[in-house]
């Protein structure tokens, strides 16, 4: 077999380092259950693998947004609890109640479609109410809230759902002392009396992240972290998180050019000097976003060196001085940030986004993606 030509691009993901963020979430959250958010192919990392690394490291339940992905993890093995949050009217969910997937309702109709489901299934599906606390976004309305509830409880008198939970999502988490952060928690406890009145008995969730780590008062019986367990602080304070992805290329070609030389389409970075210039291979296709060009470096044989012109579609440009580059060298664009490389974090200021977008965003077919 020929040797596999190295990857023009790449993220690899260190899945120690999932365990680490994973390990530290569960202990700061000991005495409620750990949820490992896994969606969007976990936000960009592997879904299936970061799911074993974060349920290897102390997490029970995993968390996906669409019945497709929490299926997807079915099919790849897993058997721990899986809830999943959000899909279309018209989706047959009695796939994920056969699965033993956890389903959310956020109205009397998404109730019925579940209902709907189990009959279907020839079993219950189990349930975890949403209400909306405040981040207007899914969940249900308090003041339909009552109506749910008490749906819910006679659908499981009926056998046809088993209520686990009560839960809703922070709008405001990531800025401690934000007066939502209460609000919501009020509306949460208030939601949460109310389904006891109808008899019901469920678990809370409504801490993220940045809950977990910030407010202990949130926990309840479980949290469900994202953003942390990838290693990205949601937090405005220093929290020891690992970042878990890197974002490589290699150089493809070098050239010596004289001062006066312009880069790159436009020609709107001419060199100063003589420099050599090196060409890396991955451009905004593979995720390196045009609105960082002339505005980002990389990390290249042993020190950053700005990207230089504008980002191409496959290819950018950097400056590397006198240097002397070797082609095949490797490039960092971004990772944890522990040689000095651009962070994720860094990418997202940059370019006015959250880091959540950046790594999110690196789940593309002409990027590789191993694990160590
Ligand atoms: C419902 C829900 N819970 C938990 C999370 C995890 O949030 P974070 O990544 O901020 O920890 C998300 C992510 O957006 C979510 O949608």
């Amino acid at each position: 077999m020929p040797d596999q030509p190295p990857p023009r691009a790449e993220v690899v993901i260190d899945l120690d380092a999932i365990r680490h963020n994973v390990a530290l979430l569960a202990a700061r959250a000991a005495g409620a259950a750990t949820m490992a958010v896994v969606k969007a192919d976990g936000y960009g990392h592997g879904a299936l693998p970061v799911a074993r690394a974060a349920l290897d490291a102390g997490a029970t339940w995993l968390g996906s947004c669409s019945l497709a992905e929490a299926l997807d993890l079915r099919a790849g093995g897993i058997t721990a609890r899986v809830l999943s949050w959000l899909d279309v009217p018209g989706t047959d969910v009695a796939p994920g109640v056969e699965a033993d997937v956890d389903l959310s309702a956020s109205s009397t109709g998404e109730l019925a479609a579940i209902v709907a489901g189990a009959r279907k299934a020839g079993r219950p599906a189990r349930v975890h109410l949403k209400i909306d606390t405040g981040l207007t976004r899914n969940g249900c309305q308090p003041r339909d809230w009552p109506d749910l509830v008490d749906s819910a409880a006679k659908a499981q008198s009926d056998g046809h759902v088993e209520v686990v939970a009560v839960w809703s999502h922070l709008a405001c988490a990531d800025e401690p002392g934000h007066p939502a952060n209460d609000r919501q928690a009020a509306r949460f406890a208030d939601a949460h009396e109310v389904a006891l009145a109808a008899g019901l008995r469920p678990l809370r969730h409504l801490a993220n992240s940045a809950a977990t780590l910030d407010r202990p008062d949130l926990h309840f019986d479980m949290v469900r972290v994202g953003i942390a367990m990838y290693g990205l602080n949601p937090l405005p304070y220093r929290e020891d998180l690992r970042p878990a992805m890197t974002f490589r290329s290699s150089v493809a070609l070098t050239k010596r050019i004289d001062a006066g030389e312009s880069v790159s389409y436009g020609q709107t970075w001419t060199a100063g000097r003589d420099t050599t210039l090196a060409l890396v291979p991955a451009g905004y296709a593979d995720g390196v976003s045009r609105a960082l060009s002339g505005r980002m470096d990389v990390f290249l044989a042993g020190r950053r060196r700005p990207i230089v012109g504008r980002v191409c579609m496959d290819q950018i440009v950097v400056d590397c001085g006198d240097d002397v580059i070797a082609p095949g060298e490797e490039v960092v664009l971004f990772g944890a940030g522990s040689r000095g490389e651009p962070t994720a974090t860094e990418w997202a200021a940059v370019l006015g986004t959250i880091d959540y977008e950046i790594v999110t965003g690196m789940y593309r077919p002409r990027v590789a993606r191993s694990y160590r």
